[in-house]
């Protein structure tokens, strides 16, 4: 969490992801469907949760693209916060924003449910296990029943013997999107980079299974493209 409070590591990290994750914008753009969809057709509360919301430019969209939405946003860095509430200012009553590491996030935190939806993009593998295992049951616990919630993260490559599947999709999907993947050229090379950007995700299987142990009734992965994954769960 310490780099998060780094306003030049914040400000370099929002200006310059897009460049380094190729699937990123297609998967927001299944995320924003997926959850426009939900919110139009389940009897659920239009206000959405974004765990790990960062400088808003995601919760901008969602308060954009879907008409009626309320947003509130959840992030440990006053740095990323503070540009959030510069991003949602037009959006006036509809965003509010919480300062909370969910580390150490009571679900109480997370007022202004219950939510129809929750999102978390590309946050909670920042955390420790312990931590991202809490911070899916405070989310659960704040959903509607019915409630949708969508992982969309990065996964541990847990399958060192695949390491060449992996790096051909990198360089496949880099190519598609005009990004370049830096994951590294063996799985030892891979392993070390995500330790020193201090990630620290879990496998599909273990994301899975928290989300189970966390009481989400039905949990699916519904695109995986190599080490990114889009999560399914409902309440
Ligand atoms: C990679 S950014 C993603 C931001 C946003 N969801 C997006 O996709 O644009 C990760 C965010 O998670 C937040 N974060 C990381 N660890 C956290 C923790 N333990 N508690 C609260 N927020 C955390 C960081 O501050 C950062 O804003």
């Amino acid at each position: 969490m310490e780099e998060w409070n780094n306003p030049a590591f914040a400000r370099a990290w929002a200006e310059e992801n897009p460049a380094i994750n190729s699937s990123r914008r297609q998967h927001l753009d299944l995320l924003l469907a997926i959850l426009a969809d939900h919110l139009n057709m389940a009897q659920v509360p239009r206000r959405v949760l974004d765990v790990g919301c960062g400088h808003g430019v995601v919760a901008e969209r969602v308060l954009r693209e879907i008409e009626g939405t309320t947003l509130v946003g959840v992030d440990g860095s006053p740095p990323m916060l503070e540009m959030a509430r510069e991003t949602l200012a037009p959006f006036e009553e509809r965003a509010r924003l919480i300062h909370e590491d969910f580390e150490t996030m009571a679900p109480e935190a997370l007022t202004g449910g219950p939510f129809g939806a929750a999102i978390a993009v590309q946050a909670i593998h920042n955390c420790s296990d312990e931590g991202k295992q809490k911070t899916l049951a405070s989310v659960r616990t704040v959903l509607a029943p019915g409630g949708l919630f969508l992982l969309m993260d990065r996964m541990r490559l847990a399958t060192p013997a695949l390491f060449g599947v992996y790096h051909t999709i990198w360089q496949m999907v880099g190519a598609a999107f005009n990004t370049q993947q830096l994951e590294g050229e063996s799985f030892v090379e891979h392993e070390r980079s995500v330790r020193e950007r201090g990630d620290k995700p879990g496998s599909v299987e273990q994301n899975l299974l928290w989300l189970r142990e966390a009481g989400f009734r039905e949990v699916a992965p519904v695109q995986v493209v190599g080490i990114r994954a889009l999560i399914a769960a409902v309440r």
